[in-house]
């Protein structure tokens, strides 16, 4: 097992944001979490990344932090730097070698490739989303978990985008946890958790 959280926990501001959260991730899994806005998603992702302790309950992993891929629901992009130096500060900050190969294969199916040398500023929204996704993959993690991370794409991008994070998971053997709102995505998994109100209910 990857990653197990048991009876999990969270309180923010005095509310409990979750509640009772059994959750298994095996090697190799995948998993989509659904759930309505404010059912505590984005606060599950966080748990699971360990950004975030549970105040009850708990969480068992032999991950570090490095063999973890994240991609904000907000993006978090630097927005002075270039496309590539983005994905080379995330292998710098992970120690990992920078795969000029890889990253090269991951911007082009993100159709990103002429946006090589482009600054996070100057993207579009989409564009932006993709390089999120792109910096989460780049230094091949053995988790991958991503937060909406179709929610400015159009359906041509949305398709793309689900693909590779499924492929990329495939070729790096590595687990993927998606959380989203986005009823596209539903088709493409066979393993699903709904949220609601703090509660896993299935
Ligand atoms: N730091 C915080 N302090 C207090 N309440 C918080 C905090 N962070 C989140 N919450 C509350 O916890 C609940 C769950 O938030 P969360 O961001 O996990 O929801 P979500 O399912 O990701 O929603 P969305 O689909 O809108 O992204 C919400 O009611 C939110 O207001
Ligand atoms: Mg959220």
């Amino acid at each position: 097992m990857l990653l197990s959280l048991r009876d999990v926990g969270v309180q923010l501001g005095g509310k409990p944001v979750l509640q009772a959260v059994h959750l298994s991730i095996a090697e190799k899994a995948s998993l989509l979490v659904t759930g309505p806005s404010g059912s505590g998603k984005t606060t599950l992702l966080s748990v699971i990344a360990g950004f975030l302790a549970p105040t009850r309950g708990t969480r068992e992993t032999t991950l570090t932090l490095a063999e973890t891929g994240f991609v904000f629901q907000t993006l978090h992009l630097l927005p002075y730097l270039r496309v590539q130096e983005q994905l080379r500060l995330a292998c710098y900050a992970t120690q990992k070698t920078y795969d000029a190969h890889w990253a090269d294969h991951l911007l082009t199916k993100l159709e990103l490739v002429e946006k090589t040398g482009a600054y996070a500023a100057h993207l579009s929204t989409g564009e932006a989303q993709r390089l999120a996704i792109a910096r989460a993959l780049v230094h091949k993690p053995q988790l991958i978990l991503a937060d909406e991370p179709t929610a400015a794409l159009d359906d041509v991008n949305c398709e793309a985008v689900i693909r590779l994070l499924q492929e990329t998971a495939g070729a790096t053997n590595a687990a993927l946890v998606v959380v989203t709102h986005d009823a596209r995505l539903k088709p493409y998994f066979s393993s699903s958790l709904v949220l609601k109100e703090g509660r896993a209910l299935a």
